[in-house]
């Protein structure tokens, strides 16, 4: 079995009476794409602020690299490694596309004392910061100001400014919610790369069964708080209890072309 970057044990966290996220133990291992669906309301996004450090858990624990991270603040957990996206509220409008994802480059900087000794310059800076732009598609627009770009591009922007942090594990909640299907299609095309370069792990939350199909090598589903099944693409879209808790008829398509070994 390769190195689990992040687990989490019986994590647990109640609000008031409800139990949004019951008991939930998850194995993610370095290097993979790792999708969480599920209905709304599942609790993936509370998953993904226990694991961010957004929330402290009722109960249970989270390690990272095999330490407990558990009760780390927000800061500390990014500093160890783990990117998370904050929606399109970290962009600032009024500077270019380039000037977003360089400052997101330098923050690291700050922070890296092996990036100090080395010296980096402002060209190391830019270049660092044009080639977390190429990996999402945006080298065209690298020059236009973040708020003329379309809402999909905004997203990508996002995720240019998450790589340029390179952070060891990224988490994605909804990459594409509001993106139009063009953009979705990049969107897929984009992470397929940054996948089969192999260097990063990411844990991505998605509604989109098109893109969780073709750019996850692992797959868990949550329903109301719990995980209902875990498995490769193929095995997800083949399990009938995954069918009829959630996707079924919805996702048919998406689905039987995936069982039938679309992917690898
Ligand atoms: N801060 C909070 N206070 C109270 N209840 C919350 C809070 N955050 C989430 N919940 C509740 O916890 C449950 C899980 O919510 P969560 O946002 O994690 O679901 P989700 O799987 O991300 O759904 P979606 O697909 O709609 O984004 C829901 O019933 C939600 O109303
Ligand atoms: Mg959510």
């Amino acid at each position: 079995m390769a190195e689990a970057i992040l687990e989490c044990r019986n994590l647990r966290k109640e609000f008031g009476g409800l139990v949004a996220v019951n008991d939930v133990s998850l194995r993610v291992e370095r290097g993979r794409v790792h999708s969480i669906i599920g209905p709304n309301g599942a609790g993936k996004t509370t998953l993904m602020n226990l694991i961010s450090g957004i929330y402290k858990p009722t109960r249970g624990e989270v390690l990272f690299k095999g330490q407990p991270i558990t009760h780390l603040p927000l800061h500390r957990r990014a500093h160890l490694g783990i990117g998370r996206s904050f929606q399109i509220t970290n962009i600032f409008p009024n500077l270019t596309v380039l000037e977003n994802v360089r400052l997101a480059v330098q923050a690291r900087s700050k922070v890296n004392f092996n990036m100090l000794r080395r010296a980096y310059s402002y060209t190391d800076f830019i270049a660092e910061a044009m080639h977390a732009i190429h990996q999402v598609g945006l080298t065209p627009v690298a020059s236009t100001l973040a708020s003329a770009l379309p809402h999909g591009g905004k997203r990508k922007l996002e995720l240019a400014i998450l790589l340029a942090g390179a952070p060891e594990l990224l988490i994605l909640d909804e990459p594409t919610a509001g993106v139009a299907s063009e953009q979705v299609r990049e969107m897929i095309e984009n992470l397929s790369h940054i996948r089969a370069q192999g260097d990063r792990t990411i844990i991505i939350v998605e509604h989109n069964m098109n893109l969780v199909m073709n750019v996850s090598d692992y797959i868990t589903v949550m329903h109301l708080g719990s995980v209902l099944a875990e498995g490769t693409p193929a095995e997800i879209a083949a399990n009938k209890a995954v069918q009829s808790a959630y996707l079924g008829e919805l996702y048919s398509d998406v689905m039987d072309k995936a069982a039938g070994g679309a992917h690898e």
